[in-house]
């Protein structure tokens, strides 16, 4: 039987913009419990939800104060609780956000890290004198370029300290043994509920240069992706393997797929890894084909796929992708790529509805990094009838809503048998039925200028999936008779076909009948 990460797709929950069930305009676990049917319409395998933890919310939620317990705007334990018994009685699995690199400055090891030199816990974190100049330790930079240097000087203890986010993010200290024992057994606190995996935040910041040298005037850096990463992570997949049939996935967010396959090496690191190279192509075939066939090529034999072009911390596809119009034929095309590409697909939520991002007036920035827009809370019914929440919310919204939330929301798409909803149910459904898509071999195809086309084959299953990346009409000739089971374009009749022409940012999704 096919491991459950590599059948199906991993569905991610931003659990504040999902569904309230309490009316104070953030998503909570009550929320997403009464809108399981959804995720059961998509045929997902798994959910992935963002952090659910307690948390001050200063990176909402990856900000985490308590790693084991549930923040009351969210719920309870026992409402987790529920979620995952709910979810597996559906076949659905349940993936936590696991955030090891840093906690809040709030969580209890900071507050008493930074009480006194002299305190035990002092090195959980990363202390530092300032240079001799008065500025921090290095030249360390936070990810996010509004917070600037990634240190923040402590008055009361004269020292700095290192955070890779914001400072209320403080960079937890992986050299000492405690810190990591004391996050394994996190871990075990999850898996041992219940919980069938974890996805690991910034998992390329868990090792630094233990000499912490700047990064100026080196050929690498020294703030992340250190050669003491792998140990670390194969410390985790022991405790992880403790637990049967449980998945690891890390978010490694290194713009070089050869790094990021090094997480992916030797069966004892992670299961799967979100490539971000994937994320940051343009929407262009070559740069596709190469990005797939590179992993193909480079990976090793037993590494499986995870590929992703959505989530809570980028621009949305149907953004994304626009150029002057093409974003909403572009989110289909992407729903169909992902189905049919070998490898397990990551679906964020909304994307399944084709969702733009929202736009954010200035005096309802909240975010310190600019990823209000696609985190906009998700319409559930028209606002026309269920008022300005659309279905989200009874109050006012954490964050405003898509402009179109009318036309775009899960009730009129699922009405709408040409929406991208219903577009992306059937997907789901064909990939459930399909083990030639779920596993079988992947072939890429000379089809067509600017048009990616690949073979999908499992026995007799022989699969041919195409899309139409070129700005024209361009014809695609499998070159024996194929049903079409379904293309991104509603208009084109399901039809057994020996040639068609794709119109740009059609995709298609073909059977072959040999000979
Ligand atoms: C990851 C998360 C992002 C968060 C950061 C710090 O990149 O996806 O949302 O801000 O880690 O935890």
């Amino acid at each position: 039987m096919t491991s459950w990460w590599r059948r199906g797709a991993v569905y991610q929950v931003y659990p504040r913009s999902f569904a309230d069930s309490d009316g104070d305009g953030v998503g909570d676990l009550r929320g997403l419990r009464a809108h399981l049917d959804h995720l059961t319409g998509l045929s997902v395998t798994a959910v992935w939800l963002s952090p659910v933890f307690p948390s001050p919310m200063a990176d909402f939620g990856y900000d985490v104060s308590d790693h084991c317990d549930v923040d009351p705007l969210f719920g309870t334990l026992a409402d987790l609780d529920d979620l995952v018994a709910d979810c597996h009685a559906r076949g659905i699995r349940v993936v936590l956000d696991w955030v090891p690199n840093h906690t809040s400055d709030q969580h209890p090891w900071f507050r008493a890290s930074r009480s006194s030199r002299e305190d035990p816990k002092r090195n959980w974190y990363v202390w530092r004198d300032g240079a001799p100049d008065g500025g921090p330790p290095n030249d360390w930079r936070s990810e996010f370029a509004a917070v600037g240097p990634a240190w923040t000087y402590d008055e009361p203890t004269g020292q700095w300290y290192l955070h890779s986010y914001t400072p209320q993010q403080p960079d937890l200290n992986w050299e000492h043994p405690e810190v990591e024992a004391a996050m394994h057994d996190t871990i075990r606190f999850w898996l041992g509920r219940g919980v069938d995996g974890l996805r690991i935040d910034a998992l390329q910041r868990l090792a630094k240069d233990p000499l912490l040298r700047s990064n100026a005037g080196s050929d690498r850096r020294h703030d992340q992706d250190w050669e003491t990463a792998h140990g670390r992570l194969r410390g985790i997949r022991r405790v992880v393997d403790e637990f049967p049939d449980r998945m690891v996935v890390g978010e490694v967010y290194l713009l070089d797929l050869r790094r990021v396959l090094a997480y992916l090496t030797g069966g004892d690191q992670l299961h799967l890894a979100h490539n971000f190279v994937f994320v940051h192509l343009p929407w262009d075939a070559g740069a596709f084909r190469a990005a797939i066939e590179e992993f193909e090529a480079q990976a090793e034999p037993e590494a499986w796929p995870a590929w992703f072009l959505g989530n809570h911390d980028h621009s949305r596809i149907a953004t994304r992708y626009d150029d002057g119009g093409h974003g909403p034929a572009r989110a289909r095309a992407v729903a169909l790529l992902l189905t049919a590409l070998r490898g397990t697909p990551f679906l964020y939520q909304g994307d399944e509805l084709g969702l733009p991002d929202a736009i954010v007036p200035p005096d309802r920035v909240v975010d310190v990094d600019g990823r209000d827009p696609e985190r906009a809370p998700l319409p559930w019914r028209p606002p026309s009838v269920a008022g300005a929440g659309a279905g989200f919310t009874t109050g006012e919204p954490w964050l405003p809503l898509v402009a179109d939330a009318e036309r775009l929301c899960v009730e009129r798409q699922a009405a709408d048998p040409s929406s991208t909803l219903s577009l992306v149910r059937r997907l789901g459904e064909l990939r459930a039925a399909s083990t030639a898509l779920q596993t079988g071999r992947q072939r890429m195809l000379d089809a067509a200028p600017d048009v990616l086309a690949w073979l999908r084959e499992d026995g007799d299953e022989r699969l041919l999936a195409a899309v139409n990346l070129g700005l024209g009409p361009r014809t695609l000739v499998p070159g024996e008779e194929a049903t079409l089971l379904v293309s991104t374009d509603p208009g084109r009749p399901s039809s057994v076909v020996r040639d068609l022409v794709l119109q740009p940012d059609e995709a298609v999704l073909l059977r072959l009948h040999g000979g």
